[in-house]
């Protein structure tokens, strides 16, 4: 009798908590899930209770290419392993807004403490409040007053800035990059194109094509935006990221014509996001291209432009949250 008071208070509780809760068993399925996550997607329990976690978030597998779980509940129910405050992402199939959370698990084993139910409680977190909160040591006002005074003379170029930033923390995320890894290409985000202050707005927003010497002026902003950035303490890696952003793969891009992995991996990954978001941004001199034909054209110069792997992961992460078309 006190056991069934307490399960049904239990269930009652956790059914108003604004954690999810969501219990699977053995086969992925999901056994328990509380309304905070049903809210969340937007859907009734019914929907989801007895569908696979696999199917509905993760195209039905367990890991990513690189071999890692895409989440801590799926290693949990698979290895034992039980996590605390661990990150990760929900993105339910077929919708565009993947969520980020902190996330405990916990296992429940049958009498031969085989692991029968794996349970996922999800804080919701601010991804960028988080990265802030993380960067108390660097003053994140000083980039964005940098990102103001864009705004200032040229507000496409502060939206890309953002798209950009947006992107490569997305990908450095389903990378499963650590933390500083993360924070590290979020701020060379924000500030990659911030030599374009150096650029005269006549040649910045040109409709139509470019004079040689006009192409000179825009193909210096990497070395511009490396030297103001570098007058940060702290931000040498992120002044080197932000000079090769405009490297190619092949080496026939500027402003030193570094190829392969000589170029840094945060500038060979951010190329591919700043190359997507232009693709898809709606400027004044062309139509923006749709999302099919944006990655068809970063499969296109994989290799040649981009860093075929990064590439390749770039339209894996496109093709699982869904890409997006800026306006400018
Ligand atoms: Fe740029």
């Amino acid at each position: 009798m006190l056991e069934d008071l307490l399960r049904d208070s239990f269930i009652k509780v956790v059914d108003k908590q604004s954690t999810g809760w969501l219990l699977i068993n053995r086969n992925f399925e999901i056994v328990y899930i509380n309304e905070a996550l049903c809210r969340l997607w937007q859907k009734d329990r019914e929907e989801l209770l007895g569908r696979s976690v696999l199917d509905l978030f993760y195209n039905g597998t367990k890991k990513i290419p690189a071999g890692h779980y895409h989440s801590p509940l799926l290693e949990t129910i698979e290895t034992g392993r039980e996590f605390r405050g661990k990150e990760a992402y929900l993105c339910l199939s077929g919708a565009n807004f993947p969520c980020w959370f902190t996330v405990d698990t916990y296992t429940f084993r049958d009498s031969e403490g085989i692991v029968q139910y794996a349970l996922g409680t999800y804080t919701l977190i601010d991804r960028y409040k988080a990265l802030e909160t993380q960067l108390e040591s660097i003053n994140i006002s000083i980039i964005k007053s940098f990102c103001k005074a864009i705004e200032a003379r040229d507000a496409y170029t502060l939206r890309h800035n953002e798209n950009v930033a947006d992107l490569a923390v997305g990908l450095a995320e389903y990378l499963r990059l650590p933390t500083t890894d993360i924070m590290t290409v979020y701020l060379a985000g924000l500030v990659h194109d911030i030599g374009k202050i150096g650029v005269p707005e006549s040649v910045l927003n040109k409709p139509g094509r470019l004079t040689d010497g006009e192409y000179a002026v825009i193909k210096h902003h990497p070395v511009i935006g490396a030297d103001i950035v570098a007058e940060i303490d702290g931000f040498g890696a992120i002044a080197k990221i932000v000079r090769h952003h405009h490297e190619r793969y092949d080496g026939r891009g500027y402003p030193d014509g570094l190829a392969g992995e000589q170029i840094p991996f945060f500038s060979r990954l951010l190329a591919v996001c700043d190359a997507y978001d232009a693709m898809t941004s709606v400027r004044c001199y062309r139509v923006p291209l749709n999302i099919e034909s944006a990655v068809a054209e970063i499969a296109a110069c994989a290799g040649s432009q981009f860093d075929p792997d990064i590439a390749r992961c770039f339209i894996e992460y496109i093709r699982r949250f869904g890409g997006r078309q800026t306006v400018s």
